[in-house]
């Protein structure tokens, strides 16, 4: 149940296939692929060609393919939407204060065979969830917290994430809905326990991974803490 998403943010750029068949051959579950446009954050990385370019990269060795997770950092929203939809993403998530009709743009995303994903940033409320997931509303595939704010690798992880992990788990838990809990930014094998006893499912790490020479011993790490995870208690 538990998913793990390297972020290949902090891989080496200049060998961006090769890093993709290694992550994914050391174990990854998905691959979280960062989108910056010195707009909506303080940085500028990769785009729907790179997407393009690494999607034949994301397959194991027995030939099933592993999900490319795009997390959209920019605004407007829209047109990158599609533009990585048709690249290959699998999921693309956004923020919803980067987007002026977020209902909208979540539709849009479906639209394209992808699933949808809002993405909260450390000081941004859940409330919105409330509107597309609660009550008759079914338009969300992922929920991803943000536990650093968004636009570098390497930051510390933010602990109030976790206090907003189990709102957003009990939302989904009354929502009834299968939807994905995911959480990004400064995950290391020494919190990665804590974050999953707060109701996440899917993790995100860059640094941690691609910052050590053996990706499937940080992995294999990763997965053992997983292990011991106690489940998040939900009052009834
Ligand atoms: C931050 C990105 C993260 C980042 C995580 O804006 O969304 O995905 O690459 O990197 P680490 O694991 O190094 O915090
Ligand atoms: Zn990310």
């Amino acid at each position: 149940m538990y998913r793990i998403a390297p972020s290949i943010l902090s891989a080496d750029f200049a060998r961006l296939g090769e890093e993709v068949r290694a992550v994914i051959a050391a174990g990854a579950d998905w691959i979280h692929f960062d989108v910056m446009d010195n707009h909506y954050v303080p940085n500028l990385t990769i785009g729907p060609g790179v997407a393009q370019a690494i999607k034949p990269h994301c397959v194991r060795a027995d030939g099933t393919k592993v999900p490319l997770d795009v997390h959209l950092m920019v605004q407007p929203v829209d047109a990158l939407a599609v533009a990585f939809a048709k690249a290959g993403a699998d999921l693309i998530s956004f923020h919803p204060d980067a987007s002026a009709h977020v209902d909208r743009t979540l539709q849009l995303i479906r639209a394209q065979g992808c699933q949808a994903g809002l993405v909260f940033n450390p000081a941004t409320p859940l409330d919105v969830l409330e509107w597309v997931l609660g009550g008759d509303s079914d338009k969300v595939d992922l929920v991803l917290i943000m536990s650093v704010n968004p636009g570098f690798g390497g930051q510390s992880f933010i602990e109030s994430a976790l206090r907003k992990c189990e709102a957003a788990r009990k939302i989904i838990s009354k929502s009834g809905r299968d939807i994905r809990l995911e959480v990004d930014g400064g995950i290391r094998c020494d919190n990665i326990r804590r974050i999953a006893e707060a109701g996440a499912d899917t993790f995100v790490a860059g640094s941690a991974i691609f910052g050590q020479p053996d990706y499937k011993r940080v992995i294999d790490a990763m997965r053992s803490e997983l292990a011991g995870a106690k489940p998040l208690r939900l009052a009834a």
